[in-house]
């Protein structure tokens, strides 16, 4: 009897050990300890990660040179640091303050780790046209509006995030000619200073889930809003705001 109970324990810290290792990234809550590389990378063009690669940074922080954000213009592919293909992965990446457009994934991508030290015009594009994007680990900081941009469909993931002075977190495209009805899903994020963790369409079925008891909020207006949105490009109308519903759940 005595020797079946040890045998069980010792396999069952075995099994404890094995399991927390397993998956160490996933398991790491946020963390708003931005890195401070001694290193800059400024590229001359937008870095391409291929499709189903992935690219580790080694934390050096990269940028696209001085003088290239110009506060909300609207940039294109082109003004991004990296455009990162369908199934590819990009982690541990600082994002410079001299750059416009942050990343852009193409296609369903997954950032792990990656910090904006000074978001521009957004920090994230999100342009996958179904599928699933992972934004895990990492943060952003000093975004005048929104940090996430869902443009394309499918559904986004964020979580273990850190973001501080925003306007947005994530926010579902509210005028894009192509409207999807898109979902995100957000946990474990600690937020200061900000207006909104989530803005979706609710008009076009947008759903956002989040887990509110694992959100850190410091002076951030709203968990979720609801807008009206529309393809012809005009500001489109906020429904509600703070509001669990069907669309925003929280
Ligand atoms: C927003 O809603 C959350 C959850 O219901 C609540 O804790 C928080 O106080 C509200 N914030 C404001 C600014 O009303």
């Amino acid at each position: 009897m005595m020797f079946n109970l040890l045998n069980f324990a010792t396999l069952a810290a075995v099994l404890a050990v094995t399991g927390t290792q397993a998956n160490p990234l996933e398991a790491r809550a946020a963390s708003c300890t931005f890195p401070s590389p001694p290193k800059t990378s400024s590229l001359s063009s937008a870095r391409t990660i291929p499709a189903g690669t992935t690219f580790d940074g080694g934390n050096v922080r990269f940028d696209r040179g001085s003088g290239a954000c110009e506060g909300q213009h609207e940039g294109g592919d082109a003004d991004a640091v990296f455009l990162v293909e369908d199934g590819a992965t990009v982690q541990n990446v600082v994002i410079g303050a001299n750059q416009a457009e942050g990343i852009h994934c193409l296609g369903s991508c997954t950032l792990k780790n990656v910090w904006f030290e000074d978001v521009c015009e957004d920090a994230v594009t999100i342009k996958q046209s179904s599928g699933t994007s992972t934004i895990t680990g990492g943060g952003a900081k000093h975004a005048e509006d929104k940090v996430i941009q869902h443009n394309g469909g499918g559904n986004v993931v964020i979580t273990n995030f850190c973001v501080q002075d925003f306007g947005k977190l994530y926010r579902s495209c509210g005028n894009c000619k192509t409207q999807h009805k898109r979902t995100v899903s957000i946990s474990n994020i600690i937020a200061s200073d900000g207006s909104s963790i989530a803005g979706i369409n609710s008009n076009y079925g947008d759903v956002a889930t989040i887990t509110k008891s694992s959100l850190t909020l410091s002076n951030v207006k709203s968990v979720c809003d609801t807008y009206e949105g529309n393809d012809d490009g005009d500001e489109p109308d906020k429904l509600t705001s703070n509001t669990s519903n069907a669309n925003c759940k929280f």
